[in-house]
Order: C-alpha cells, then sequence, then structure tokens
C-alpha cells in the first residue's frame, strides 16, 4: 500500500539512478545545471576543507560526515555587505566565537584569520549589497554522535547576493505557538533552526509576516530571526533582555543610536526591560529589529491594530538612525572591502 501511494505520489513505477564513475562527469553535469541559471546567487565561497575561496557554484559544497550537517553541531552567524562594507562584522565576529565556545566548536583560526577571510572572501566575491554567512562546525570525521572522531574543526563561509531596502511597510505578526528554545540554545547562534523554521512558516500560512514567542511567565521573547522592540504610549523604547533569546547585534546597536531621539526630545527613554505580551499588545509602535532588515514596522499582531494601526513616526525615525549608520556610520561599524 504504502509504496503504491509512493509510486502514484512520484507518477513513476522505479527511476533508473545514475552513477557517475568519475568527478568529471559529475561536474559536466553540475555545470549544466548551474549554467541555465540567469544570475548566480552564490558568487563565492570559502571552506577550510579545501583550505580556499571557490568560485565555482559546482564545488560549493560541504562534506557529508561534518556534526554539524548530520548531529547539527554547527553554528554560524551573519554580516551585511552594504556600500562596499561589511557592517558590523567585528561584533557579528565576537557572537559567532561566543556561540562557538557554547557550542563547544574550537575554531580552527584566531578570530583575526576568520576576519581576514571574510574580507577576501567578499572582495573575490565582488557583490556590492547581499550578506556573507559563515558557520563553525565541529568537523568533518565520522556519523558518531560524539564528535571525538572529528580531529579538525571547519569553518565554511558563502557570499549571497541580495537587493535590500529600507522597510517602509509595516506588516502583521503573530504569537507563535511553536515551542520556544531554551536559554541555553537560544543564546547561542546554532544551526538548530527547525523551531525557528517552524515558526515562520507557521506565520506564513496565516498571512502573517512572521512571529514572536512569548515565554511561558507571559513575557515577549524574540521573533524566529529577529529581535522585537516596542514604543510605549508615554514615547519610551522598550526592547526585552537578551539573557534568554539572542544579542541582537542590530538591536544592541539601535540602543546605542536611539538616545539621539531622546537629545532631540522625540522620545523619552530607552530601556532594556522584560515586557509582558498583554502590555506589548496595547504599545504605540513595534517593529522587528534584526540585521537583514534593519528595522521592519508591525502594524498588526494577531490580528489587532498595533496604536493606530499605520507605521509609527518614532519607528521610521529609528529605522533611518540604522539606515543612516548602515550608509555613513563610523568606520569601525563599516570594515571597508578591497575589491580588486
Ligand atoms: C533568533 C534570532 N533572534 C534575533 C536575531 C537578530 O540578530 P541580529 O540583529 O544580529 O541579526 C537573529 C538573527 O540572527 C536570530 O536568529
Amino acid at each position: 500500500m504504502a509504496e503504491k501511494i509512493l509510486d502514484e505520489i512520484q507518477g513513476v513505477e522505479d527511476v533508473k539512478v545514475d552513477v557517475f564513475p568519475s568527478s568529471s562527469e559529475l561536474l559536466e553535469k553540475l555545470h549544466e545545471k548551474w549554467n541555465t541559471v540567469k544570475a548566480k546567487p552564490y558568487p563565492a565561497m570559502y571552506s577550510s576543507s579545501f583550505g580556499g575561496i571557490i568560485l565555482d557554484p559546482a564545488m560549493m559544497v560541504i562534506p557529508i560526515d561534518d556534526h554539524m550537517v548530520h548531529r547539527g553541531h554547527g553554528v554560524f552567524d551573519t554580516a551585511i555587505i552594504f556600500n562596499a562594507c561589511l557592517y558590523e562584522l567585528d561584533e557579528h565576529l565576537e557572537r559567532f566565537l561566543r556561540s562557538a565556545s557554547k557550542a563547544r566548536i574550537t575554531s580552527p583560526f584566531p578570530k583575526s584569520i576568520l576576519r581576514s577571510i571574510l574580507i577576501q572572501l567578499t572582495a573575490a566575491s565582488n557583490c556590492k549589497k547581499g550578506t556573507v554567512r559563515y558557520w563553525l562546525s565541529a568537523g568533518p570525521g565520522d556519523f558518531l554522535l560524539s564528535p571525538a572522531g572529528c580531529p579538525k574543526s571547519a569553518f565554511y563561509a558563502v557570499v549571497i547576493e541580495d537587493d535590500f531596502h529600507q522597510c517602509k511597510e509595516g506588516v502583521k505578526v503573530i504569537t507563535s505557538t511553536i515551542p520556544m528554545k531554551s536559554p541555553l540554545f537560544a543564546t547561542m547562534k546554532n544551526v538548530n533552526y527547525l523551531p525557528n523554521v517552524l515558526a515562520k512558516m507557521e506565520a506564513e500560512d496565516k498571512g502573517a509576516e512572521s512571529s514572536i514567542w512569548v515565554d511561558e511567565e507571559g513575557y515577549i521573547a524574540e521573533g524566529p530571526n529577529v529581535n522585537v522592540a516596542f514604543i510605549t504610549h508615554e514615547k519610551e523604547l522598550v526592547l526585552p533582555a537578551f539573557d534568554k533569546i539572542l544579542s541582537g547585534c542590530t538591536a544592541l546597536r539601535l540602543l546605542e543610536l536611539a538616545p539621539e531621539l531622546v537629545k532631540q526630545g522625540r522620545l523619552k527613554s530607552v530601556k532594556v526591560e522584560n515586557v509582558k505580551a498583554d502590555e506589548a499588545e496595547g504599545s504605540a509602535e513595534m517593529m522587528y529589529v534584526g540585521s537583514i532588515l534593519p528595522l521592519l514596522p508591525i502594524v498588526m499582531w494577531d490580528e489587532k491594530p498595533i496604536g493606530d494601526g499605520k507605521v509609527g513616526e518614532l519607528t521610521m525615525a529609528l529605522s533611518d538612525l540604522l539606515w543612516e549608520d548602515m550608509i555613513a556610520g563610523p568606520e569601525a561599524k563599516r570594515i571597508e572591502i578591497p575589491y580588486v
């Protein structure tokens, strides 16, 4: 019965599986596939397994016996490529190494070398707008649970072309019913993002942009790949504390930049404080904060409008601060890419 159903789904009786006797035949097939793609989305990858930068997308692969692949024993992070710079690269790298330490992964290189590889990779990619995503893994070795048979940790990175713009439209969100991660796993950016994926899919199923986790005590946590921030009717900017969620580089930067609006008298204060979901629902304004946005106004939560249901003025003022910082912020935040 099961076989019959499978046949019906696949619409075939059986398949003849290709055997590639040599790598050149396999490569030929992969090149055929990539040659039909109009624009290659991944201009460059680095792999410590290969010991260099790969420009051929057909070779952008990682070993199947890598502990990150079959056991989820890996951590990752991202940095934005914008205006010929890598934005907040050092902040992301520091969090990356904190995540690795919590996952008991020792980097094959010190931070300065990881940084240099990412800069050289981005330069080689010639990408002017996009992201560089990178992973530290316990490394290839065997298929066991213990990483004892994985002698050397691995570092992988890939550049992805992306055309992002400042978000000016408000979105709908829902409260996630997918259980949130425990603090140990939520505070390290490890590759086990299944709860995050399911939370995003749940939102999409309900016609929302994304979701928000609320913890067992009713406090706001975060979104599946973003932090959350609120503006109260008293004009206070409030971000939930980072002890049980990912400490977002963008949220931390927002906390540094927002006092400018306090100086201008537009905001009353800037606070990091846990907020109950029922209080937050009555906020004047609400937003997602994360490096690929960097700020996204939220206008409706669980089908109820936030404030007047329109994109908030202070939300956009905060968004302008972050956007300006990406374009022309301090040099230490924008690492110039030495394109050749
Ligand atoms: C679970 C989670 N929370 C928050 C964030 C926002 O962090 P950042 O601003 O560093 O992108 C991310 C993104 O990486 C995330 O995955």
